[in-house]
């Protein structure tokens, strides 16, 4: 298969210095990268800014915002036959961003966010892809129910669901504990384990997942 995955944070820049982003480390996403092309997929990986090197036989594509990810993904899509959307892309970003550093007043410093494109809605619903569609449900509660609603909302053939409140797995750990659960019902509870060896329960699940389809 020709996979294409994206990973890591997004940063959504205020002013030349600063920007607003999150925890994710962007390692689930390049796990899932080295694991694909070790299984002799073709594999580009759209990734946020993280300090990890480009693994392997991995085609990338490097990317900051959310709004840059978007666009590299709207224009490789038509050319794979999976999507994985491991990133944690933000949801939110400066309305706008000064063009110069903002000094500091006395006063407070109100930013005003806007909401981004959902990069995972859109794949369905303007892209048109009708490939293998994975997504990744992060929830801090009811994790299975939350994940479900955004299996159906989002169009996903498969969704990896991870407790983020946790701090022992998931958002900076080299470990991971998902409950993989399928458009058809079918749901799989990968217990904590390195971020290697849940990608490769993912890569399963795909596999099985393309021949039904
Ligand atoms: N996602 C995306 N583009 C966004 C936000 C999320 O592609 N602007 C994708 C993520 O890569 C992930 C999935 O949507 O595969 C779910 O992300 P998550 O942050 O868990 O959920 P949200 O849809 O953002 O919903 P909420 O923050 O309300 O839980």
């Amino acid at each position: 298969m020709r996979i294409l995955i994206t990973a890591g944070p997004t940063r959504e820049a205020i002013d030349p210095v600063r920007y607003i982003s999150n925890r994710s480390s962007g390692r689930m996403g390049y796990a899932l990268a080295q694991q694909a092309h070790a299984r002799g997929h073709e594999v580009l990986l759209v990734s946020g800014p993280v300090p990890i090197a480009s693994p392997e036989g991995c085609r990338k594509v490097a990317v900051e915002s959310a709004d840059e990810m978007f666009g590299a993904v709207a224009q490789n899509i038509h050319s794979v036959d999976a999507v994985v959307m491991s990133a944690a892309v933000a949801d939110y970003a400066p309305v706008h961003t000064a063009e110069r550093k903002i000094k500091k007043s006395d006063g407070d410093l109100v930013i005003e966010l806007g909401r981004t494109r959902d990069i995972l809605a859109a794949v369905r619903d303007e892209f048109d892809f009708k490939g293998l569609l994975v997504g990744f449900a992060a929830e801090t509660e009811n994790l299975r129910e939350n994940a479900l609603e955004k299996m159906k909302r989002k169009g996903c053939d498969l969704v990896v669901a991870n407790d983020v409140s946790r701090r022992d797995i998931g958002f900076d750990s080299e470990y991971n504990e998902v409950i993989i659960l399928g458009a058809d019902g079918s749901e799989e509870v990968v217990s904590r384990q390195l971020k290697k060896v849940i990608a490769g329960a993912i890569l399963d699940a795909m596999q099985y997942c393309a021949e039904k389809k």
